[in-house]
């Protein structure tokens, strides 16, 4: 097959799905075990769209000409080893906001890098759709159980798993930098910035 993307672009698409399979069996895992209500319908509407994703992921990159690359460790694995597992709905919650905002960031940054393929362009604006959906349902979700857990609480929660989230990102980072530091050169040039080194 004649590929229309490099190495590093193969590897970052390869990427994103194989975080968009591990939130989907995250997700999947907690809308199944979820008590009747609209917790429980929004989580399996989520699951069923990260499924989607990985889907998207893996047919754009196959209208690229390429197959995805087998990646073991998704970023959510490593994630979760960090930050320990949540044990109660608002911790999930709290959890599942981090992911969001992580991926939503990613996905924005990516929109705005320089010389975009269309395929890969129209394949983030679709699922972009869906990924402000989550972060929404969540929010109101979290902002629902404050009376359960106390605003302050939950707050401290979420504190906690960003900045298990922070750790994480940054060594994923500096384990793929020259990956990763392609991308963000390129990224950081439509900004207009200067690359810095090692992020
Ligand atoms: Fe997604
Ligand atoms: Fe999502």
């Amino acid at each position: 097959m004649a590929t229309q993307m490099g190495e590093n672009e193969l590897w970052l698409l390869s990427f994103y799905r194989t975080s968009e399979i591990g939130g989907a069996l995250f997700f999947g895992r907690l809308a199944r075990s979820m008590k009747q209500g609209a917790n429980q319908r929004d989580m399996s509407k989520h699951f069923a769209d990260e499924a989607q994703h990985a889907w998207l992921w893996t047919s754009c990159i196959e209208r690229l000409g390429a197959h995805p690359l087998k990646l073991t460790d998704a970023y959510q694995d490593q994630y979760l080893a960090a930050a320990g597992l949540p044990v109660n709905l608002m911790e999930v919650l709290a959890v599942t906001q981090i992911f969001e905002s992580r991926v939503i960031n990613q996905y924005a940054r990516h929109q705005r890098a320089s010389g975009l393929h269309p395929i890969v362009g129209e394949t983030l604006e679709r699922i972009m759709e869906d990924e402000k959906w989550h972060v929404e349902w969540v929010r109101r979700a979290l902002r629902a159980m404050e009376p359960e857990y106390g605003k302050e609480r939950i707050e401290k929660t979420i504190r906690h798993f960003r900045e298990a989230d922070e750790e994480v990102y940054r060594k994923t980072i500096l384990e793929h930098e020259e990956r990763v530091a392609h991308l963000a050169d390129v990224m950081a040039r439509t900004r207009g910035e200067e690359p810095k080194d090692g992020r």
